[in-house]
């Protein structure tokens, strides 16, 4: 039958060499189309607003049969504000081309929709590259709009298959690049880059996510370089450099005492310069849930204030249960050489219930500071210790 069938193909591609090159041809005319943001409209001035003209053009892209390929030109800074990217997509897949600059407008000129710059939602298959950048013009709203609703730069809501690499988000007014709802998503050479102390920038926040790689990329922000919250696993991050800012953290998980969860998260080969926390687990009081089979190794550290840190009392008490936080399990540290800036280089805080099996392998923090020393503090903490410096004491069996 599988011999029929072969053969018969066989056949069929000696008499019919024509028709193959020319369904391949007809394949490669038909199924790859671009469009060019300038061709719709698109003024490169750094102030015209162009969202009708990137909405025309990604209707035009997302409408196509086969795949679609969306040009955003070098050489031209596009203003935009709340630009909504919206699938499903009848394209096989589209490839945005992002070599030009794109600026968020000023605050003034928003209208009553601040959540995101840009929003690309419900999408599968999507490719950005091309080395360009969007800035949000986060100065603008810093200190006018401390705790007003501020947007993010880019936000992916319902998408799959997707990969962003070699681009520049910088200055969002609030978060950077938030990722709800998701699955595979790999991140290579993204930098992020806003002020040490713009209040609540993240750079990448993520809930009920799982599959994403973040690779290769420098984060320099006013808060988490990266944030992983709610229902995420699967989340590797590998080689990135982050700081200043609040380094890598799971949660926190457990707020308004939901249900909530984190794991199958592994940090590799990162670099923790200047932050006020590195490796960072924290939950609250009482809620429900889990972070487990979380595992941080080969991290260089250089002046990081907190660098490995456990808390479980995170949030306010739970009047039944105060005493009590979601179990934090299986859980890695390993690989950890450098300096920290202040004096708990370990501190894993849990509560009554605790942590259990927590592994510290190969940690040699120092102090940076001469006049302080390095300490390492366990409550309720449950595991093995391995040839690390500072000396851990109460680690329980
Ligand atoms: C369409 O895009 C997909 C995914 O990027 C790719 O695998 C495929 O080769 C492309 N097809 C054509 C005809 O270019
Ligand atoms: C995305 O898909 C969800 C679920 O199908 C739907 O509820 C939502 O309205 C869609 N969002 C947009 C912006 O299209
Ligand atoms: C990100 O920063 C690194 C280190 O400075 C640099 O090598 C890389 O080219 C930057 N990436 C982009 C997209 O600019
Ligand atoms: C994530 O999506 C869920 C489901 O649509 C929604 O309820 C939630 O508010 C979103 N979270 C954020 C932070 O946007
Ligand atoms: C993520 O990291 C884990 C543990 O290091 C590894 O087994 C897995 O293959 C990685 N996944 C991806 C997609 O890189
Ligand atoms: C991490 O660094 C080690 C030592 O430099 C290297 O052998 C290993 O291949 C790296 N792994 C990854 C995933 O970058
Ligand atoms: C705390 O109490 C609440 C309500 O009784 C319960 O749902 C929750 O699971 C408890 N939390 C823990 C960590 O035991
Ligand atoms: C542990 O957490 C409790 C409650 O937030 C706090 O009072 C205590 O100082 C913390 N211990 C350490 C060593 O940080
Ligand atoms: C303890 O954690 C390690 C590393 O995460 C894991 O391989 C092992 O299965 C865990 N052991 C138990 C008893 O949970």
């Amino acid at each position: 039958m599988q011999r029929g069938l072969i053969s018969c193909i066989l056949i069929l591609s000696f008499v019919s060499p024509c028709l193959c090159f020319t369904r391949l041809n007809f394949g490669l005319e038909t199924k790859e189309s671009t469009y060019n943001v300038l061709d719709y409209g698109a003024n490169g001035d750094g102030k015209s607003d162009n969202e009708n003209a990137f909405l025309s053009a990604w209707n035009d892209a997302c409408g196509t049969e086969g795949n679609a390929t969306l040009v955003i030109p070098k050489g031209n800074v596009f203003m935009l504000k709340n630009l909504q990217l919206n699938g499903p997509c009848k394209a096989n897949s589209i490839h945005i081309q992002l070599y030009g600059d794109i600026v968020a407008a000023s605050m003034d000129e928003w209208g009553n929709d601040k959540l995101h710059l840009i929003t690309i939602s419900n999408v599968t298959s999507l490719t950005i590259d091309g080395g360009g950048s969007i800035d949000g013009n986060g100065k603008t709203w810093w200190e006018a709009c401390r705790d007003c609703q501020r947007p993010s730069i880019l936000y992916f809501y319902g998408c799959k298959d997707i990969s962003v690499s070699s681009l520049n988000v910088a200055n969002s007014p609030g978060f950077h690049v938030p990722i709800n709802c998701s699955e595979n998503l790999r991140f290579s050479n993204v930098n992020i880059t806003a002020p040490g102390d713009s209040h609540n920038t993240d750079g990448f926040d993520l809930w009920n996510t799982k599959n994403v790689v973040f690779e290769d990329s420098v984060i320099s922000v006013g808060d988490d370089c990266i944030a992983i919250k709610a229902q995420c696993s699967y989340i590797n991050v590998t080689r990135l450099t982050c700081g200043p800012g609040h380094g890598i953290s799971i949660g926190s998980l457990g707020v308004d005492q939901n249900y909530e969860t984190a794991e199958e998260i592994h940090v590799k080969n990162c670099t923790f310069k200047g932050v006020t926390n590195g490796a960072r687990i924290k939950t609250w009081e009482g809620a429900p849930g889990y972070a487990r089979k979380i595992s941080f190794e080969n991290i260089i550290l250089i002046d990081a204030e907190n660098p490995i840190i456990i808390d479980q009392h995170y949030g306010t008490k739970h009047p039944n249960n105060n005493s009590v936080s979601m179990p934090v399990s299986d859980i890695t540290y390993r690989g950890f050489e450098g300096t920290c800036a202040k004096q708990k280089a370990i501190n894993l805080n849990c509560t009554i219930n605790g942590c259990y099996n927590i592994t510290l392998d190969q940690i040699n923090i120092v102090s940076s500071d001469p006049k302080k020393k390095a300490q390492a503090f366990t409550i309720n903490a449950h595991g093995k210790v391995h040839n690390v410096i500072p000396h851990v004491s109460g680690m329980l069996e």
